[in-house]
């Protein structure tokens, strides 16, 4: 049985890259059962962020000012160590829309391809303090995964930009931030949640499978 997964990324948002490893666990876990597909959609948190970018760790300390900054500092370090992975939040942070167009456009060559570049894109980010609105880093990525096309894509900034609108339409205008996972186009799930609670979506989703 086959089970759809669509997520709508912001991808420079901390609980996204939580909510896919957990997501990454269950399926891991559950993927003799059932195949998976897996697809991207774009949501934008703050459209207007800066393209050149700015300063993470200080946007942080301003948005939340330096004591929570530490405490959250403290706890996605915990998260992050507990998922494999260290947290850091140097380099910049703006714009995500270059990553959006080169995700959407990724689709066309493979779902499976299209995820790798996600994964990797949120490494980047999130964990060894790269830029992904710099254009050097999506075509580094791009080619880490195999996917074609990307420097002539990102080298025309009018490009790709109507397929990301179209999505946006499509897809996001439903929602509101979240829930940022559905199955089978019903069960959503939103945020950071643990494996288990993915896992019970796919029995969920099976069952219904099964009744029809
Ligand atoms: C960001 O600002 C901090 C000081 O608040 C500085 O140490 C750091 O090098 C800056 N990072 C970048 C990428 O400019």
């Amino acid at each position: 049985m086959i089970l759809l997964i669509v997520i709508f990324t912001m991808n420079s948002c901390i609980i996204m890259m939580i909510g896919k490893q957990n997501l990454q666990k269950a399926i891991d876990s559950a993927k003799d059962g059932f195949n998976f597909e897996v697809r991207w959609h774009p949501f934008f948190l703050n459209p207007d962020a800066p393209k050149e970018g700015i300063n993470k760790t200080d946007f942080y300390k301003q948005k939340f000012g330096a004591s929570q900054y530490e405490a959250m500092m403290s706890r996605m370090t915990k998260i992050f160590n507990s998922l494999g992975f260290e947290y850091d939040t140097s380099g910049l942070t703006g714009s995500t829309l270059d990553s959006h167009r080169l995700i959407t456009f990724s689709a066309s060559q493979g779902y499976d391809k299209q995820n790798a570049l996600v994964e990797e894109l949120f490494l980047n980010y999130f964990c060894q303090g790269k830029y992904i609105g710099d254009r050097k880093v999506l075509l580094d990525a791009a080619e880490k995964v195999g996917i074609e096309g990307a420097s002539e894509l990102l080298h025309d900034p009018t490009k790709g930009i109507e397929e990301v609108n179209e999505e946006l339409e499509k897809y996001s205008s439903r929602i509101n931030g979240v829930p940022h996972f559905v199955i089978n186009e019903k069960y959503k799930i939103s945020g950071g949640q643990p494996p288990d609670v993915f896992l019970r979506a796919f029995q969920a989703a099976a069952d219904d499978g099964s009744r029809q």
